[in-house]
């Protein structure tokens, strides 16, 4: 972005505008632990050193920036810091630091909070590296084991354990982390919009209503690997073939069940020589639907129309309904915004079963996210931070 394009950011936006930059895919590449998250976390702690806030690091990597005492019923409100690889600069760190702005704000007018409030950047949120989304919340609330998440691995094979003895982060306490949760009372997250909702409606800020259920497979086609120039097409066995058949069929699945999303994102060549014929050809599914039914029926849909050698799943997260009495102290807060459902997964959709859990949305004019197109005015992004200042403030007063 140029120095022109930064001028439009949120102040703590502009500062983190190079980090992690992408100069092959565009937009930003920023995967836990990786020398981009680590250059953020300073960030996050430095901004929120700067605003009189003290810092930890919980047992599962997460940050947290206490406005007073850590305590348990606390207001959290926040997102997280790393993003899809080529993502936008808004998906997640746009909650952070118009959290951190809203404390700023409160804290200039002399608000003293009758409860603790923290701003927090959850971890791995994407699973872009690790493949597993919201792993820092998952592992907070139990959703997933710690025995699974160490074992992880990276595209280069290193295990999520190995990664993080090397930044120097000790796993050995990983996994739910009952004080932490406690302590939320209440968490808020706000986030860019990653559709159209707010474009169409004319509207700077909405809140959301629920998630769309959600899930991510590895499908394997395996074949024989062969010689491109001396095999004849007659003799081949090419799992490459049947991976591009499965590519539409993952379409055609999702087209019959009206609201449904399926995607493959990424595709892997095994060996991957262009002068070779595969012998494996791995594919991730990502597919979302209104509720937890429709989902399965369109994995189910997409297992029946293609030959995988493999199919597993990696990830189920099930349709969320937000809470509704706090949507409703939201909207007595900053008034009668739009209220729209979110096609995307969020930390705060993991924390819903255990704690009161509410989303803001800000206009995205762009529609497009997870991709250097996503975009916010700074205009939208402050009434998203006005938005937080009066839901924040309403709650601690
Ligand atoms: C997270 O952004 C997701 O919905 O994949
Ligand atoms: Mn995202
Ligand atoms: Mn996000």
């Amino acid at each position: 972005m140029s120095s022109t394009a930064n001028d439009g950011l949120l102040v703590g936006l502009r500062e983190i505008a190079d980090v992690g930059r992408d100069a092959q895919r565009g937009g930003y590449s920023r995967h836990l632990w990786q020398s981009a998250d680590l250059e953020l976390r300073e960030w996050f702690a430095e901004r929120a050193t700067a605003l009189g806030l003290d810092v930890e690091t919980d047992r599962n990597g997460n940050l947290w920036a206490w406005w007073g005492e850590p305590g348990d019923d606390a207001l959290v409100t926040g997102s997280h810091l790393d993003s899809v690889p080529g993502g936008g600069p808004f998906d997640g760190p746009l909650g952070i630091e118009t959290a951190f702005q809203a404390v700023e704000r409160l804290r200039q007018r002399g608000v003293v909070p009758r409860r603790p409030v923290a701003v927090v950047a959850f971890a791995e949120e994407e699973g872009s590296r690790f493949g597993v989304a919201c792993l820092g919340s998952q592992l907070m609330t139990g959703a997933i084991s710690p025995e699974r998440v160490r074992a992880l691995r990276d595209a280069d094979g290193v295990t999520f354990a190995d990664a993080a003895r090397r930044v120097g982060f000790d796993t050995a306490h990983l996994g739910r982390d009952p004080e932490a949760l406690a302590r939320i009372g209440v968490f808020l997250e706000l986030h860019v919009e990653q559709g159209r909702g707010l474009i169409d409606l004319g509207a700077p800020v909405a809140i959301a209503s629920r998630i769309l259920a959600h899930g991510r497979w590895t499908l394997t086609f395996r074949g024989q690997g062969n010689h491109a120039g001396a095999t004849l097409m007659s003799d081949r066995d090419d799992p490459m073939i049947a991976a591009a058949r499965a590519v539409l069929e993952v379409r055609e699945a999702a087209l019959a069940i009206p609201g449904s999303r399926a995607t493959v994102g990424r595709l892997l060549a095994v060996p991957g020589g262009s002068n070779v014929i595969a012998s494996s050809v791995s594919l991730t599914l990502d597919a979302r639907a209104a509720s937890d039914e429709e989902t399965r029926a369109l994995v189910a849909s997409i297992a029946d129309r293609v030959a995988a050698s493999e199919f597993v799943e990696n990830s189920w997260s099930p349709e969320v309904h937000f809470d509704q009495a706090l949507a409703s102290r939201l909207t007595d807060a900053i008034g009668d915004v739009p209220v729209l459902p979110s096609g995307a997964g969020h930390d705060a959709g993991v924390l819903s079963p255990a704690v009161p859990t509410a989303m803001i949305f800000v206009r995205n004019p762009t529609g497009v996210s997870h991709a250097p197109e996503e975009y916010a005015e700074l205009d939208d992004c402050l009434a998203g931070v006005a938005a937080l200042e009066s839901v924040v403030g309403s709650m601690i007063a």
